[in-house]
């Protein structure tokens, strides 16, 4: 009886140690310990038919195996669990992260701009990115081979030679002042397009916010206010804005619209020329002949706008090189922002 119990033992340990998985470790418990017939149980039962002192020695005897075997299926159980063989869910695991879209970085910088002007009291509107030639030009006092022209290099809509692709969103402060009466404040966020060959600096299709506001006594010095306001508000408010005499044909005075190099402190760097400013974007007083256009009476109304491109403002803002990055939609460049 004592051998038959020492060969048990050892072969339920030599069976223990090849056990890999939870099920089979479950039919060996079985095995050895099921109730009708399991190896160790059938010897524990079979001690009943033994007189008292063998039943005592070898019932000690017989227990202790049993204890130990148990144990063993409880280091193997654990073994099992650790090696995360089939059968173990560790629910305490982190779960994968599912990668999640986000706003594209024009449209983050387009939203501020939203915001900073919709607290200013300003209106948001959109406009055709297919525009007339009268409204992207003549009703901007830019008649047919005026010079200014130049400055917009424009595509044409093929075989409608009265339509482009609007240049500018300057053309939407002609529309608006043929519908609205002062006084109001508007911006007109959108994409712009112009013939142009593309470098780290110009793309085709670009993105601008339009400004305008009209009432009888808006004066340059509110143009200055807002534009303080807009750069402190997007870059902090050490940032300082100057506004430099420009020429643009629908302005009187025109102004270009200038904030000190945030990059070295005004120190002089290759991103601002050496100069310690950086050109973000044009503005003035709206020409008399611009409300002329727009059916206002003669000397009621004063007002000032604005046009900038929010992808440099983005650029300088996010530390962008390349303006061609916007449109490449490259995951490993969106994912940064
Ligand atoms: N439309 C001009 C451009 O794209 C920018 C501009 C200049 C807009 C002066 C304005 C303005 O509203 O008053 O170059």
């Amino acid at each position: 009886m004592i051998e038959s119990l020492k060969q048990l033992k050892q072969q339920a340990v030599t069976e223990l140690s090849a056990v890999t998985d939870l099920a089979v470790l479950d039919e060996f418990v079985l095995k050895y310990f099921g109730r009708k017939q399991g190896k160790l149980t059938n010897i524990l039962r079979s001690l009943k038919n033994l007189d008292e002192r063998q039943r005592k020695i070898l019932g000690e005897d017989a227990n202790a195996v049993k204890i130990e075997i148990w144990k063993l299926i409880d280091n193997r159980r654990l073994a099992i669990k650790k090696s995360g063989k089939k059968d173990f869910i560790d629910l305490t695991v982190d779960g994968e992260k599912p990668s999640m879209g986000h706003l594209h970085p024009v449209t983050q910088i387009r939203r501020e701009f939203e915001q900073f002007f919709r607290e200013q009291g300003f209106a948001v509107m959109e406009g055709p990115e297919i525009e007339s030639d009268y409204y992207n030009f003549e009703a901007l006092n830019i008649p047919k081979d005026h010079p200014a022209r130049d400055m917009f290099d424009t595509f044409y809509v093929k075989g409608r030679d009265n339509l482009v692709l609007r240049t500018h969103t300057s053309p939407m402060q002609a529309r608006i002042m043929e519908q609205k009466k002062p006084p109001f404040a508007v911006i007109i966020p959108g994409k712009t397009y112009r013939h142009e060959a593309t470098d780290a600096r110009h793309e085709h299709t670009f993105y601008q916010v339009e400004g305008l506001v009209v009432d009888t006594n808006i004066t340059l010095a509110n143009l200055k206010q807002v534009m303080n306001d807009l750069i402190r508000h997007l870059f902090g408010h050490e940032a300082k804005t100057q506004l430099r005499p420009s020429y643009f044909p629908f302005t009187e005075p025109s102004v270009e619209l200038l904030m000190s190099c945030i990059f070295c402190g005004q120190k002089g760097c290759s991103i601002c020329g050496q100069s310690g400013w950086l050109e973000m974007g044009g503005a003035g007083m709206v020409h008399p002949k611009v409300f002329e256009f727009a059916g206002y009476p003669k000397d009621k109304y004063s007002g000032f706008a604005f046009g900038m491109g929010i992808m440099r403002f983005a650029m300088l803002k996010y530390n962008i090189p390349d303006i061609r990055l916007f449109h490449q939609n490259d995951a490993r460049f969106l994912s940064q922002f």
